[in-house]
């Protein structure tokens, strides 16, 4: 049987497939909702994006003070073998490799900018990132505008309300899985992504919270009831964070020697070192991954079934238009036919 990982990969596969060649799930759930992904959610420099780098190893979003994630990153991380030459790919430039992170990270600004305009509008329209590198695990994120509570100079009225309409379109399917982002020199019961996540998801089976800025704790403070769940309890385990702070990023420190001092931060920490094993972004990647292999699994007969309405119904549409011969419509629609035939056969292969 194929391993898990080539699994992840199908499911990356699937969901570009469907941004490409637009969704044809049909009535009811469609079949890019039906794929789990990761969505980051939490209040404005609450640590979002500095996760996800950690979470990919590499230093490549957008930065800045005030709103600078403005239009949804969609990041799909596909894992190489050990040696192979890290890059980056863009689905708005698919002809394009990026080797230096720091084009990456001009690309995504330009990209949000062509949208919105040089404003600090948000717009709903995502961009599509994929990361190559052996660092990684295989993993879709979402990154989100920041929860805000006011509107700032330049901004519509309606600011707040439209952003926590975008976060809240991705945290609500039922197969997001909510990386729920909250500062920890902030109260817990305070936290924009908590209060969204339990919004979303009561019962807390989807939601994977993460307690950022642990080191700018007041000092004589601590987070272990929030780290050991009795300050908001969820099904998963909640995983601490030690970010790189704004000094570490303007001396340009390494994310890998990042990770390292995160390391070394929990395993010599006289509070959390009992956790050690079980905090920071290396961990919390492992974790999510797996969890994904885990939901995957359980939907592959569900996933299946979806094909195969979707398979029908574009067979029922192509009927009635009938089957073309070159590219004129329903040629979209017969490669999409094509391509939903060759994922039932691999899905059928994972089943047993
Ligand atoms: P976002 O707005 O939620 O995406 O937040 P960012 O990741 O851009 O972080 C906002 C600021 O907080 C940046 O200056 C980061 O360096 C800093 N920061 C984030 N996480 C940590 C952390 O764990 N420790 C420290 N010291 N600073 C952090
Ligand atoms: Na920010
Ligand atoms: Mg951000």
């Amino acid at each position: 049987m194929a391993t898990m990982e080539s699994l992840i990969g199908l499911i990356n596969k699937i969901q570009r497939a469907c941004t490409v060649l637009g969704d044809h799930g049909g009535e009811g759930m469609s079949l890019w909702e039906a794929l789990p992904s990761v969505a980051v959610v939490g209040g404005q420099s609450s640590g979002k994006s500095s996760v996800l780098e950690s979470v990919v190893g590499r230093d490549f979003l957008p930065r800045g003070s005030g709103i600078v994630t403005r239009r949804p990153l969609v990041l799909q991380l596909h894992k190489l073998d050990d040696g192979k030459a890290e890059y980056a790919e863009f689905l708005h430039a698919p002809k394009k490799k990026f080797t230096d992170f720091a084009a990456v990270r001009k690309e995504i600004s330009d990209e949000t900018d062509r949208i919105t305009g040089k404003t600090k509008q948000i717009s709903n329209v995502p961009i599509h990132l994929s990361i190559y590198s052996p660092n990684v695990v295989n993993l879709t994120l979402v990154d989100l505008p920041g929860l805000t509570k006011v509107a700032v100079e330049g901004q519509s009225e309606s600011i707040v309300e439209d952003i926590e309409n975008m976060v809240r379109s991705y945290v609500e399917k039922p197969n997001c899985i909510v990386l729920a982002i909250s500062p920890a020199n902030q109260d817990i019961a305070t936290s924009d992504a908590i209060k969204l996540a339990r919004e979303v998801d009561p019962t807390g089976e989807r939601t994977f919270g993460v307690l950022t800025k642990l080191d700018l704790m007041d000092k004589g403070t601590n987070a272990l009831d929030v780290l050991e769940g009795r300050a908001y309890r969820l099904q998963h385990p909640w995983v601490g964070i030690v970010n790189r702070s704004q000094a570490d990023i303007n001396k340009n420190v390494d994310m890998i020697v990042a990770r390292r001092k995160e390391r070394e931060y929990f395993e010599t920490s006289p509070e959390y070192g009992h956790l050690a094993s079980k905090m920071g972004a290396e961990y919390l990647a492992k974790l999510l991954s797996k969890h994904l292999e885990t939901v995957i699994r359980q939907r592959i007969p569900s996933i299946i079934a979806l094909i195969n309405k979707t398979i029908d119904e574009l067979n029922a549409e192509l009927d009635r238009i009938g089957r073309p011969i070159a590219a004129d419509g329903g040629a979209q629609l017969y490669m999409i036919l094509e391509l939903c035939r060759a994922f039932d056969r691999v899905f059928k292969e994972h089943l047993d």
